[in-house]
């Protein structure tokens, strides 16, 4: 199997790279003490996704629902972004074209300064009226009312996330499949690459030309397809990527 590590032909590639995309998922926020959902510790261990990440779960017992979003608010509002959120912060300046798309609902990215985010899954920070779909920034943690109620209405709100079974915002979609497909280059880092549509990304670009550049501490069905695929953390892997990049913009 030729080796699919080797950071000096992926750094061949980045030279000339202008269009580049990266897809994230919790594994990105592993080094941040942010749980993953199917790794050892993940949060689909401990509970059954489908009594608290589906609309049914939510109309059958909004306060359970709540209770286990503001814990993992409450996790998540302490927690720092780390090494791998700062590079990819940085190549939002490093390349001509690059984009953002990630699975994760933390916000860590634009804590680390991403601008250009396409949040597949929501974000934990915003909570939807459930009669009027506005949506609102809500950083109480913890939340001063469970469940909490539209402050125009009083209707119930739920978080602004994607569960189980629900479709994705179409402009999010439309964007990151028309992204994807239009890349050299797709970096797929923290993602077990199994839920889709988010697992469909890497494929579209590739047979669009794109190379596939998986970082993740264990293969995934992906990494048959990848071009290249580092075995390692994004917190070491990203880091080590961005030092030679930097070191060939500077000769
Ligand atoms: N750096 C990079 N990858 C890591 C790290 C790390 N430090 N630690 C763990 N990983 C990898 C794991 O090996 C695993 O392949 O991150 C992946 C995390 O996979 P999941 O827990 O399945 O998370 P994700 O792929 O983002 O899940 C997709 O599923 O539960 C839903 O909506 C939820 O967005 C989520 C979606």
């Amino acid at each position: 199997m030729e080796n699919k590590d080797n950071l000096n032909s992926l750094i061949e590639i980045l030279k000339g790279a202008e269009r580049v995309v990266i897809l994230t998922g919790a594994g990105i926020s592993a080094e941040s003490g942010v749980p993953t959902f199917r790794g050892q510790d993940g949060l689909w261990k401990t509970y059954r996704a489908e009594d608290l990440a589906t609309p049914t779960a939510f109309s059958h017992n909004p306060q359970l629902v709540w209770e286990w979003y503001d814990w993992r608010r409450g996790l998540i509002c302490s927690k720092e972004p780390n090494s791998g959120h700062k590079v990819i912060a940085r190549w939002e300046k490093f390349f001509p074209s690059f984009h953002l798309i990630t699975q994760n609902i933390d916000g860590l990215h634009q804590k680390a300064g991403s601008k250009k985010v396409f949040e597949l899954h929501g974000n934990i920070w915003k909570i939807r009226c459930t009669e009027e779909d506005t949506v609102m920034e809500n950083h109480d943690t913890p939340l001063r009312e469970i469940p909490p109620k539209c402050p125009e209405c009083g209707a119930l709100l739920r978080p602004h996330v994607v569960w189980f079974g629900e479709s994705l915002e179409s402009s999010v979609l439309h964007n990151a499949f028309y992204l994807s497909a239009n890349c050299q280059v797709i970096f797929v880092v923290g993602t077990s690459a199994v839920v889709q549509p988010a697992a469909s990304l890497p494929l579209t670009a590739a047979e669009a030309g794109a190379k596939i550049v998986e970082v993740n501490p264990t293969s995934t069905p992906l990494t048959a397809y990848a071009n290249f695929s580092f075995r390692g953390g994004a917190g070491e892997i990203l880091p080590l990527i961005d030092e030679k990049l930097r070191l060939i913009s500077s000769d």
